[in-house]
């Protein structure tokens, strides 16, 4: 990437490094994620979320290993089918074998998340990641005359506990495993353990990492989106379809019953493809599926929260000397002059009106529509949306001065006037170094 393509990536990302910040993440990672060769950098990336204040949980799955250490004790291992899937039967050596290996594991983890050598991606970031017995579980018991002996079922999960480890800034790492009050150790399916995680922290976002790059319609192109709702007619036809060990289809249960459960975003990503969940993240193509209702778009007065989102969209402009300088401070105190438009928590654009009473008349200013959803009218609601405001407040007219986007302004119904017809206060504001254009629009 050149220096030129990496800034517009950089500054094309910022707002979604503002949305996503104190955001709640919950990464559902299977045990073929830990195996793949890429894993290391999915790490890196998740200690890369963590330095940029997102609140993430890892939940990890270890059902290719356990299988692997089953066979290496020569033990075969028994499957039963139970609900919608089909569920190992923990005996008492199983339940050893899977100690073991959910150990190595999270400590596997542990140590890719401490890697802070130099020339690592993460090279001088702190991470700490921890443990618990967040999980509270019972046993599956008898059903139907088999015994499922260690393998268990949620009970509850402490997220008041959980939550205590993301205000300190840890990331809690949970296996396929849960504890029952009498002290007994049961093997989960690492699914039920990240939808229970997710909905009991009313996660911000479930992100399940698979093989695949993210699903596919029937004639095989990638989706982008989709709803609860198709994503559920999706599962009815891969269950029809009944794939022996479907990973997938477990995993996208647990994605639609978390979207079900109030997580208003799940996301299917892969976990081959280097740098596909920070492009899921930051990207407005993204890389793997995203499920969640309809996409809300609000156009809103703006509040104390926006401003960080503000500054996002409008200091590159400003830098570019689009748009006069505003310091973070200014836009604070001038917050109530700001409208919105939001999607998903994300400011994508935002537009000012100043009001010149004495004149009748109001300046409308600092129009933004972030560089990803432009073309859509959008600026075109937020200035319609302003003038209707000026026309309540009483205003003859509103005016813009602006030294790039005049055109665009004439196609909003406006027409370039002489500085004199400016409000006095406002012209004594006027920069002969901009020189910027006055347009206006009787109302
Ligand atoms: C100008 C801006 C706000 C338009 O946002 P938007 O949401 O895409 O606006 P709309 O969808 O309502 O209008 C898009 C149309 O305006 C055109 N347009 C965008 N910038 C333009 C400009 N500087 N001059 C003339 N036309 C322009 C687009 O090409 C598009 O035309 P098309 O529909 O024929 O393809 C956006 O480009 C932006 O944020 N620019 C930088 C900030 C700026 O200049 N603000 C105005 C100063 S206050």
């Amino acid at each position: 990437m050149d220096t030129l393509q990496y800034v517009k990536w950089l500054r094309g990302s910022s707002p979604y490094i503002n949305a996503h910040r104190d955001r709640t993440f919950v990464l559902m990672l299977g045990g073929e994620a830990i195996a793949d060769p890429n894993f290391e950098n999915i790490v890196h990336d998740i200690a890369l979320l963590a330095s940029l204040d997102v609140r993430l949980v890892i939940v990890f799955g270890a059902r290719p290993q356990i299988d692997e250490a089953y066979r290496s004790a020569g033990i075969e291992a028994r499957y039963q089918p139970q609900g919608r899937h089909l569920l190992r039967i923990t005996d008492d050596t199983g339940i050893r074998l899977v100690r073991q290996v959910v150990g190595d594991l999270r400590i596997q983890i542990e140590a890719l998340l401490s890697t802070g050598l130099p020339g690592s991606p993460m090279h001088a970031s702190r991470i700490t990641a921890t443990g618990g017995n967040w999980v509270t579980a019972k046993p599956l018991g008898v059903i139907d005359g088999i015994d499922f002996c260690h393998t268990g079922e949620i009970r509850r999960v402490d997220a008041v506990a959980l939550r205590r480890q993301l205000d300190a800034g840890v990331i809690p790492l949970l296996g396929p495993m849960g504890y029952s009050p009498s002290g007994e150790v049961f093997n989960l399916a690492y699914e039920e353990v990240a939808t229970a995680v997710a909905g009991a922290l009313r996660a911000d976002k479930l992100i399940a990492l698979d093989e695949e790059p993210g699903l596919l319609d029937e004639s095989g192109h990638s989706i982008s989106e989709m709803t609860p709702r198709e994503l559920e007619t999706m599962i009815v036809r891969r269950r029809e379809a009944d794939i022996p060990g479907d990973e997938l289809l477990r995993q996208l249960t647990a994605l639609l019953e978390a979207s079900r459960a109030g997580v208003r975003r799940c996301h299917l990503v892969s976990h081959a493809i280097d740098g596909a969940l920070l492009q899921e993240l930051f990207t407005r193509e993204g890389s793997g599926t995203q499920i969640s209702e309809h996409s809300y778009e609000q156009l809103r007065p703006a509040h104390r929260d926006d401003v960080a989102g503000i500054v996002e969209i409008t200091r590159p402009l400003a830098d570019a000397g689009v748009l006069v300088q505003r310091s973070r401070e200014l836009i604070e105190r001038e917050i109530d002059r700001f409208t919105v438009l939001e999607l998903d928590g994300l400011v994508i654009g935002c537009a000012a009106l100043y009001p010149y009473s004495e004149d009748q008349a109001a300046e409308i200013a600092c129009v933004v529509t972030h560089v990803d959803f432009q073309g859509a009218d959008r600026a075109e609601k937020l200035v319609g949306h302003l003038e209707q405001l000026a026309r309540r407040e009483g205003f003859t007219r509103t005016f813009v001065l602006t030294t790039r986007t005049s055109h665009w302004f004439v196609e909003q119904g406006y027409r370039p006037t002489t500085l004199e017809s400016l409000p006095a206060a406002r012209r004594s504001l006027w920069s002969p170094a901009r020189n910027s254009k006055v347009l206006s629009k009787t109302l």
